[in-house]
């Protein structure tokens, strides 16, 4: 690498200022360092493959140019696959100026990733021009990719915060219901054996169990005197009681927000019936959303295996049977099928999250 670059010292107005350039080289022409002035880049000058090899390898440039008099030569070629192969070089616009019309050697420096490529003798304003559109085009595609992590950061601050707040509100709806304890983490995790028991992806039984979570959140507008009650519901209260599901669903709906959206579903039809004996909407069937099904199982189920003033706790085995006897009546038996498919999981997350019993 040792040619010249032959052309008068020239000007142009161009916006490749401050850019950091590297040229491999052997002798670099002095006219073509003049004509690099006049970009006002930042020039550095690496004599031959090796040292660009070493001081490339891990410091970003604007562009690296590497000028290769002989055309027979592959070195030049070689020298772009080996800055492609390393991580700073990867995508670094590199500007080939060869020695004749030697197209093997062309051929293969495009296919180890080259830039583009220019032939001795080079008139310094084309390089000047080339230089100036491949340093422009790397500086887009640097900004496009800080757009992009930007994005992609204030995408993932967004659902953090939005799951931060809806941990906030299950806080708020287990400090008001005092028999929760556990129960919405097990609700949660039935819910991910369930959906997972379905087929359903990892991400989609996850945000279900998350929004579970929220399922009784519409208990915050039920007086404390039928909420705390130790006995058993009057009628009346019983259907004030009912209400949780429709106000939760108003606390909910209408937001921008999928988990949200999902949570307010499920606020909604959990007491629903797949015989469409159940409240608030009567609804039947496929008509219930998938996550009002799915939670349906399981906090009937947990409700079950939990002690209340008014009732035992049910041992496993006999809530488990509960659900299969009630499977297409009261539960959509898909979501039975897929309960009973997981039992191991679930008695392994009951063991590890025991429901309390009722102080005496
Ligand atoms: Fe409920
Ligand atoms: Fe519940």
């Amino acid at each position: 690498m040792s040619g010249a670059v032959r052309g008068e010292i020239f000007c142009m107005a161009t916006d490749a200022g401050n850019a950091h350039v590297a040229i491999v080289s052997a002798a670099m022409p002095f006219h073509l360092v003049a004509t690099l002035h006049h970009l006002a880049c930042a020039v550095r000058l690496l004599d031959g493959a090796s040292s660009a090899v070493a001081e490339l390898g891990e410091q970003p440039v604007d562009l690296i140019l590497i000028e290769d008099d002989d055309p027979t030569d592959p070195g030049g070629a070689r020298l772009v696959a080996t800055l492609r192969g390393s991580r700073a070089q990867a995508r670094t616009p590199i500007l080939l100026i060869t020695a004749g019309d030697a197209r093997i050697v062309r051929a293969t420096a495009v296919a180890a990733g080259l830039s583009d490529v220019m032939v001795h003798p080079v008139d310094p304003f084309d390089l000047c021009l080339r230089m100036n559109n491949l340093i422009a085009l790397a500086r887009s595609r640097r900004a496009a990719e800080r757009q992009a992590r930007n994005a992609a950061q204030a995408v993932a601050e967004a659902a953090a915060r939005e799951r931060e707040i809806i941990r906030r509100l299950m806080l708020a709806a287990e400090f008001r219901d005092d028999q929760a304890g556990d129960h919405l983490t097990r609700v949660a995790g039935c819910a991910i054996a369930i959906a997972e028991g379905l087929g359903l992806s990892e991400e989609e039984a996850n945000d279900i169990a998350f929004a579970s979570t929220m399922h009784d959140i519409g208990k915050l507008s039920i007086p404390d005197s039928i909420l705390m009650k130790p006995a058993p519901l009057t009628e009346i209260e019983r259907e004030e009681m009912k209400q949780h599901a429709l106000r939760g669903y108003r606390m909910l709906t209408d937001s921008p927000s999928h988990l949200l959206q999902l949570a307010s579903d499920i606020a909604l039809t959990h007491h629903e019936r797949w015989d469409g004996a159940g409240y608030p909407q009567g609804l039947k069937g496929a008509e219930i959303p998938l996550a009002g099904r799915i939670i349906a199982v399981a906090d009937v189920f947990d409700a079950l295996i939990s002690e209340r003033v008014y009732k035992k706790a049910w041992p496993l085995e006999q809530a488990r049977a509960h659900l299969e006897a009630q499977a297409g009546s009261h539960f959509d038996p898909a979501c039975v099928a897929a309960f009973v498919s997981r039992w191991a999981d679930i008695v392994t997350l009951i063991r590890e999250h025991r429901p309390a019993a009722v102080a005496a």
